[in-house]
């Protein structure tokens, strides 16, 4: 078996569908668009690429992660033991983003069985919960700074559990194998990255002056009261003893005993700066047995068919899926890709009817999505061909709606949800934060993890378990501050996403897979919060309708919608003309709403030879590690 070991940015894959059309719109990319000058304030962190083969490939927002994931493929391990090595690596070179304090939504699809699963390792709401919690004296929900610096918004961790769960089931390694390289580097110490150096400047770090937990993370990543410098060494002795006893003990040495009873003490904490009120209501309320209690659950994926291809995304307690695979669904009668009719690349039609499709989605994702372990979800209804038609006639290509409202999907799902009822007027969906990573690994054998994990914000509630080196996450914030929040008079609100005991709060991570009859074709993810759903379906379209390269499709700007009724965001990149084509139709698309989108780490197959092509975005730092083997020497 030889291996050929590349490291990389991107690739130099051709498209998922290129004709003579797609060719002329990648010339024009490359020769003057928007992949020379980068398009986001982000693509300072780049690295460039070269092209790739039959062997495994990592792709993360991370150089140093990518290459211990390629270690444990070339080691003999597969994509599942890889990607959990990549997690761990990620919780020390990327702290800011993920770890074990936090949780995730791990898409396996399992190449010998041809069948796609998903680890759910999403945090949940303590026992103690309640769906008033968020709200002070006043009845108002606390300010986000304060809710998402506090203890009440840590969700129990799940993604220990969840990596735990994968390894046995599909894993050749123990726990204690994969985490090996994260144990060195947080021992001997990592050169820190640009984007670490930014993040460690961040005023999310600047909680509680004087407050141990707080104090904690400052300790690490502002030594000496200073920001980390790039390139400085930075080493986490006590995320390495916290890395050692996990290896020793495995992941009960996590969810019982000492760490366990320094998790509950850390997310004891109010926010003394919230006054005796705040300090008193916004202490978190998770117990050992929530610790003791968390289970990961596997699940199915949620899936449709877009213009031939099957499109496997992440089911809820994510809205991520169902909101993407809605929105394909919503513009597939328009005719993208077709620059002749208006819908090439960048052009304000297609613009236009993604935007549009994506108001009326994130409508029907306030009211209808929430985790389904404890209200109806109408899945079906929701992507069924009549109620589909019944929404996408909404948009029209001529000008942007002015309101736009939820749909009823219950008489179209076969679940039988209550009906008959009025839908509530629509509260507009936050924003959402702008952290957490997505990586996606294959082996040679052909097996696929996508894995989207998250503390939530950046430095996740800015808590640190003092003594055991890790974030604790701030995921509760996910859930509607206020419960029943659009609910009119006579109204019908399902509180899909209100806070409840053990439940665990809507997401909008979208690992997504899509296969070309059984054969996998793409896979990918992004982080960005509630903006995940626009760059996973931004890159979707890139590669189905647009036939971009994978590297192009990843780096191309893109517009995010994250409300029915808000305005959207966009980068730097589209033309002045589509931009302003867009004005005209009716979308306020400002300066102001400039900013970086997600960070998509993607793998592409080209069927049927085979060949995988990795791109990492240059919105971070980016990492692709490509293992050439020679197609009759196996991989
Ligand atoms: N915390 C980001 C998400 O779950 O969508």
């Amino acid at each position: 078996m030889k291996f050929v070991l590349t490291v990389t940015r991107n690739t130099h894959h051709m498209g998922l569908r290129r004709g003579p059309l797609q060719r002329c719109i990648l010339g024009l990319i490359v020769m003057g668009g928007w992949s020379m000058p980068m398009p986001s304030p982000g693509a300072e962190y780049g690295s460039p690429g070269v092209p790739g083969g039959f062997g495994g490939v990592v792709t993360t927002s991370e150089p140093t992660a990518a290459r211990v994931g390629a270690a444990l493929l070339r080691d003999g391990g597969n994509a599942i033991d890889a990607a959990v090595a990549v997690a761990f690596a990620l919780n020390v070179t990327e702290p800011q983003s993920s770890g074990i304090g936090g949780g995730g939504f791990m898409m396996i699809y399992l190449a010998g069985e041809g069948r796609t699963i998903i680890v759910d390792s999403r945090e949940r709401a303590p026992a103690g919960a309640d769906p008033n919690m968020f709200l002070g004296a006043d009845g108002a929900p606390f300010p986000f700074p304060l809710r998402s610096t506090s203890g009440l918004a840590v969700g129990v961790p799940g993604m220990l559990r969840g990596a735990e769960l994968a390894l046995s089931r599909w894993g050749t390694r123990t726990l204690a194998e994969v985490l090996q390289p994260a144990i060195r580097m947080a021992a001997r110490g990592i050169r820190v990255s640009r984007r670490l150096a930014d993040a460690s400047a961040s005023p999310r770090l600047d909680n509680e002056p004087g407050d141990p937990v707080y104090d904690a993370a400052r300790a690490v990543f502002r030594p000496g009261g200073e920001p980390l410098r790039e390139h400085d060494p930075l080493i986490q002795p006590d995320l390495a003893t916290t890395f050692r006893l996990l290896a020793g003990r495995g992941a009960d040495a996590f969810y019982r005993g000492a760490i366990a009873d320094a998790i509950v003490a850390a997310q004891q904490r109010g926010r003394r700066d919230a006054g005796s009120d705040g300090q008193a209501r916004l202490r978190g309320r998770m117990t050992h047995q929530d610790l003791r209690n968390y289970q990961p659950v596997i699940r199915n994926p949620v899936s449709a068919s877009y213009r031939g291809y099957a499109v496997l995304s992440m089911p809820p307690p994510s809205s991520g899926g169902l909101t993407v695979i809605q929105v394909l669904k919503l513009i597939e009668r328009f005719p993208l890709g077709d620059e002749d009719a208006g819908y090439g690349f960048g052009q304000a039609r297609t613009l236009h009817v993604i935007l549009e499709a994506l108001r009326l989605a994130f409508a029907d994702r306030a009211l209808w999505m929430g985790d389904e372990d404890f209200v109806a979800v109408p899945k079906t209804g929701l992507l069924h061909e009549a109620y589909i038609a019944e929404r996408s006639v909404l948009i029209d290509p001529g000008r942007r709606a002015d309101r736009v409202s939820p749909g009823d999907p219950r008489p179209y799902d076969v679940a039988g949800l209550p009906s008959a009822r009025a839908l509530a007027g629509l509260r507009e969906a936050g924003e959402g934060g702008i952290n957490t990573t997505h990586f996606t690994v294959m082996d040679a054998a052909g097996n696929i993890v996508c894995f989207t994990n998250t503390i939530e914000s950046q430095w996740g509630s800015g808590q640190m378990v003092p003594g055991y080196g890790f974030l604790l996450n701030n995921e509760l914030t996910d859930f509607n501050a206020k419960p029943r929040a659009n609910l009119g008079a006579g109204g019908f609100d399902p509180g899909a996403n209100d806070v409840a005991p053990n439940k665990r709060p809507r997401s909008s991570m979208a690992p997504t897979i899509i296969f070309q009859g059984e054969a996998p074709v793409a896979a990918f993810g992004s982080p960005g919060g509630s903006t995940i759903i626009s760059s996973v379906l931004n890159v979707a379209v890139n590669l189905i309708d647009h036939g971009l390269p994978v590297g192009e499709a990843v780096d191309a700007p893109r517009l995010a919608q994250t409300s029915a009724n808000g305005r959207p965001f966009f980068e730097p990149g589209f033309e002045a003309a589509a931009i302003h084509s867009l004005q005209q139709l009716g979308h306020d698309l400002q300066d102001d709403r400039l900013r970086s989108i997600g960070s998509v780490q993607a793998v592409v197959i080209e069927q049927p030879a085979g060949r995988r092509y990795g791109a990492a975005d240059r919105r971070r730092t980016g990492g692709v590690q490509s293992l050439r083997a020679h197609r009759d020497g196996g991989g």
